[in-house]
């Protein structure tokens, strides 16, 4: 297409076309109202192929310094948000290219040179969402060092561990924490194993079948910092499988806020009461002026839909296209933006919801969650949380466990219908269920006792949760 052809695309495409296209045609196949987000990785990638091109003597070192002024006068425009993104040029590709063209002249038009579009949109896609999973696994990690801080603050702060949402046995608040930071740290991995497959190079593929200019991609790679290049054009054109790969992670990692945000909900609300979270994250009713609402967490649980309906429309979008590229593709951006919009955001709130805002004055993090130890120790305390730990003392009495287990229900029934807890009943009560124990019961019947004897790799003992918060620092250092 020639320059003149270019701007006039408000009339026909090329020589070949009897008519221009409808209006309504042209609204439905631009992308450039939503791909002109691609700008940056766009122009970036257009440098390294023009550097490459006169490398190889393709085109003359004169075409690539007017590449590169015109593309700096573009780059400022865009910052300047004075460049006129026009419907007419259809996307962020024949916009840019067209204003360089505008700017440069011929230089403008040998841009496009044993290059197409297809290997251009794949190439800035890859590009600009490696750089988004950066920033993405930047925020994993605050949040982690966010949870790790309010978990060091609480390892002996004791509350119900529920299977089931009942009462269990009790757990160190740090350690259930310590739970999200194990789930946060698969999330930033699977973000670094899809960023290696995101950081190929398909430039080069051309069309579909590559090009017949001698072309050095592995130089376009390493200009582009990319671990290396599509080794097969037709599949470097048309497969989207790190955005669906990326598009999975991000729904697990939203899926793990999710479950964060039912447990902050449980616990705010005025029956569990364990937690509090500063107001700037909670909105009021407008009718009921006592409410506080968890919006915050309550939108997060929500969004988490979203995210993993871009990751169904995303997969279904690839599962019936032969190859190569087709222009089924152009609706990967929209789910693709929208899921790395959302996980951002929703990262970024819960960086500071957690761990609260640096003080200007003092530099120190003020306003994250605030916990209530007495009103968790006060709900362990109810539902006979140790009795498991009842039939584990009898166990090394020599009971078989099963026995063990039978004579502790006996002993929560008593506890039950005198109303009270089974550290309440007195030794020569519970010796009436069996006559080998002892004073030394109560100390494993206690809160603190049963937290302090599940000292295994992996349990919530104190002295177990502090070594997995010294493992997290030596990781984050
Ligand atoms: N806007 C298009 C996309 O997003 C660019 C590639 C167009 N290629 C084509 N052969 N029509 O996929």
């Amino acid at each position: 297409m020639s320059t003149n052809q270019l701007d006039k695309k408000s009339e026909a495409w090329s020589a070949l076309f009897s008519e221009p296209m409808s209006e309504l045609v042209k609204r439905y196949t631009a992308s450039v109202f939503f791909d002109k987000r691609l700008w940056l990785a766009d122009i970036t990638g257009s440098l390294a192929h023009a550097e490459m091109l006169a490398a190889q003597h393709i085109i003359a070192a004169s075409d690539l310094a007017d590449i590169q002024r015109g593309m700096a006068q573009i780059r400022s425009e865009i910052e300047a948000g004075t460049f006129e993104w026009k419907l007419d040029l259809e996307d962020v590709h024949l916009n840019i290219e067209a204003r360089l063209t505008q700017l440069v002249g011929d230089a403008g038009k040998r841009l496009h040179t044993g290059r197409s579009r297809n290997d251009q949109v794949a190439t800035d896609v890859r590009l600009w969402l490696r750089d988004e999973i950066d920033l993405i696994s930047d925020l994993l990690k605050e949040l982690q060092v966010a949870l790790v801080d309010v978990a060091e603050q609480n390892v002996e702060v004791i509350l119900p561990g529920f299977t089931h949402l009942q009462v269990a046995q009790p757990v160190s608040f740090a350690h259930h924490l310590l739970a999200y930071v194990e789930m946060f740290s698969r999330d930033a991995e699977r973000m670094a194993d899809v960023r290696r497959r995101t950081n190929r190079l398909p430039l080069g593929s051309a069309a579909l079948a590559g090009t017949t200019y001698p072309l050095d991609r592995e130089r376009v790679a390493k200009t582009l910092g990319m671990e290396g290049v599509c080794q097969n054009s037709l599949d470097g054109v048309s497969d989207r499988d790190f955005a669906i790969e990326f598009t999975a992670a991000a729904s697990l990692c939203m899926v793990h806020i999710s479950r964060f945000s039912e447990e902050l909900i449980l616990w705010m609300s005025q029956n569990f009461g364990f937690v509090k979270i500063a107001d700037r994250f909670t909105t009021g009713s407008s009718i009921m002026p006592q409410k506080k609402n968890p919006d915050v967490p309550e939108l997060a649980r929500g969004k988490t839909g979203r995210v993993v309906g871009h990751l169904m429309g995303l997969i279904t979008l690839m599962k019936g296209q032969p190859l190569a590229y087709n222009k089924d593709n152009q609706e990967d951006k929209e789910p693709l933006f929208d899921t790395v919009d959302t996980l951002k955001d929703t990262l970024r709130i819960f960086c500071e919801m957690v761990g609260g805002q640096p003080n200007p004055a003092t530099g120190a993090k003020e306003g994250g969650i605030t916990v209530n130890a007495a009103a968790m120790e006060a709900a362990a305390n109810k539902g006979y949380a140790t009795a498991t730990d009842l039939a584990d003392y009898l166990v090394k009495k020599g009971l078989p466990f099963r026995d063990a287990h039978e004579t502790v229900a006996h002993a929560v029934k008593a506890a039950t219908s005198h109303n009270c807890d089974l550290s309440e009943l007195p030794l020569t009560v519970l010796q009436g269920f069996n006559a080998s124990i002892e004073k030394d019961v109560y100390e494993c019947l206690s809160l603190r006792g049963s937290l302090n004897a599940r000292n295994t790799l992996g349990g919530t003992a104190p002295a177990q949760v502090k070594a997995q918060i010294a493992r997290h620092r030596a990781r984050f250092a």
